[in-house]
C-alpha cells in the first residue's frame, strides 16, 4: 500500500465520526440515499433527514412504492428537490430493471436517474469494495494540495481529469471504500478551505502545498460568486374559514418541482409589489380577491440565488375554488396541517411568518 493511503487509513480508524449512515456501508441504498444527500448538503444538515428517510422508506422497495408527495414531504428543507425526485425515480428502476436490488455495474448504476460519476464511485467503494474513485469538494481539496495541481478545478476539463486521475492512482487495493470516506474526512476535519488543521495533518509532510508555503492557495479557484438576485411575491389567500391556500407545483419543474407554496410570481423589471400580488393570484388560481395587503418579508440564500419573498394576504370572495384553475393541485391549510404538505425553505418562513402573526393578533385580542 502506498504511504499516503497507509496513513490516511490509520488516521481515519482513529478519528471517523460515528455518522448514521456509516452503520449501513453493506446496504448499497443507504448509501445511494446518504452521498445523494450530502451532496451540496453538510453532514450536520443531513443527519436528521436521513434518520428520518432511513425510518420511512428503509428499503429501495418502500422508496420505489411511495407517492411522490410523501417523498417530498421527507426532503422538504433539504433544497434541490432533483435530488429526491431522481431517488424516487431510480428506486423504481431499481425494482422494475433490477429485481430490486442495487447493481453493483458501473454501466447500469450510471444509467440511474441522478447518479453521475461522484455517487457511482462512493456506492460502488462504499458498499461493494470495488476500486472506483470519487472527486467531491473535500477530495478535491486535498488531492490539489498534497500534489499542488494546478488549473481551476470547477472550469478547467484539464484539472478535473487530472484530479479523478490522482484519485485512482491514489486507490489503495481492497480498501477503497474506507480510504474514499478517509480523504472525504480528511477533508471535513482537517483540510478545511480556510484555515487547514496542517499540525495535526496525517499527510502534511507529504503535501506539496504545504511545502511551497500556503497550503489556502489550492485549488486555485479563480471565479468570483455571481449572485442572482430574485424578488419573489406570495399571497396568503384565506377562505371563510380562514384556511389558506396552497397549490402545487408542477413535478416536472426544476425548481422546487412537485412542492407547494403559496401562490407565487417573480417580480417583473418595474412592477410594483401590489401588481406583482395580484398577478400570483391571477396566473396560479383564477380566483377572486379583495383585501390584499403586505404582511411581511423573508429573506433566503440557495446556491447562487438570493431570493427576497414578499408576502401579502387577501380574501377569497367567495367559494370560487372549485372552478378556478381546476388543473392545479390545491389545498387549504391551517397552522396544524402545513407540515403534511412539503413546503420550500422560503415558503416554511413566509408561512411561519404569517401564522405567528396570527397567533399573537389572537392573543392580543
Ligand atoms: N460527504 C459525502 N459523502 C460522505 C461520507 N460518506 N462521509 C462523510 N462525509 C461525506
Amino acid at each position: 500500500m502506498n504511504d499516503f493511503a497507509e496513513r490516511l487509513l490509520d488516521w481515519f480508524a482513529g478519528s471517523k465520526r460515528d455518522l448514521p449512515w456509516r452503520r449501513l456501508q453493506h446496504d448499497p441504498y443507504a448509501v445511494w440515499v446518504s452521498e445523494i444527500m450530502l451532496q451540496q448538503t453538510t453532514v450536520a444538515a443531513v443527519i436528521p433527514f436521513y434518520n428520518k428517510w432511513m425510518a420511512r422508506f428503509p428499503t429501495v422497495q418502500s422508496l420505489a412504492e411511495a407517492p411522490l408527495d410523501d417523498v417530498l414531504k421527507h426532503w422538504a428543507g433539504l433544497g434541490y428537490y432533483a435530488r429526491a425526485r431522481n431517488l424516487h425515480k431510480g428506486a423504481g428502476v431499481v425494482v422494475s430493471e433490477h429485481g430490486g436490488r442495487v447493481p453493483s455495474d458501473p454501466k447500469q448504476l450510471l444509467a440511474l436517474p441522478g447518479i453521475g460519476r461522484y455517487t457511482a464511485g462512493a456506492i460502488l467503494s462504499i458498499a461493494f469494495n470495488q476500486a472506483a474513485p470519487i472527486l467531491d469538494a473535500n477530495v478535491i481539496r486535498v488531492l490539489s494540495r498534497v500534489h499542488a495541481v494546478p488549473g481551476d478545478p470547477k472550469t478547467s476539463a484539464a484539472t478535473q481529469a487530472v484530479l479523478w486521475k490522482l484519485a485512482e492512482a491514489a486507490l489503495p487495493t481492497g480498501r477503497a471504500g474506507d480510504f474514499n470516506e478517509a480523504m472525504m474526512e480528511l477533508g471535513a476535519l482537517v483540510c478545511e478551505a480556510g484555515a487547514p488543521r496542517c499540525g495535526t495533518c496525517p499527510v502534511a509532510d507529504l503535501c506539496a502545498a504545504k511545502q511551497l508555503g500556503d497550503p489556502t492557495s489550492y485549488p486555485q479557484f479563480t471565479g468570483v460568486k455571481k449572485w442572482l438576485d430574485v424578488e419573489d411575491v406570495s399571497v396568503a389567500i384565506r377562505n371563510p374559514a380562514r384556511e389558506v391556500l396552497l397549490i402545487q407545483r408542477s413535478p416536472e419543474l426544476a425548481l422546487w418541482g412537485g412542492l407547494w407554496e403559496l401562490p407565487r410570481a417573480t417580480r417583473q423589471d418595474g412592477e410594483s409589489l401590489e401588481c406583482c400580488a395580484a398577478r400570483a393570484v391571477r396566473e396560479s388560481t383564477g380566483l377572486s380577491v379583495t383585501g390584499m395587503a403586505p404582511f411581511g418579508v423573508v429573506k433566503h440564500v440557495v446556491a447562487n440565488r438570493r431570493i427576497l419573498l414578499h408576502g401579502f394576504e387577501a380574501a377569497a370572495e367567495n367559494d370560487q375554488e372549485a372552478e378556478a384553475a381546476p388543473s392545479v393541485r390545491r389545498a387549504w391549510i391551517t397552522p396544524e396541517t402545513r407540515g403534511d404538505y412539503a413546503l420550500a425553505t422560503p415558503q416554511v418562513k413566509l408561512s411561519d411568518l404569517l401564522f405567528q402573526q396570527e397567533t399573537q393578533g389572537r392573543l392580543e385580542l
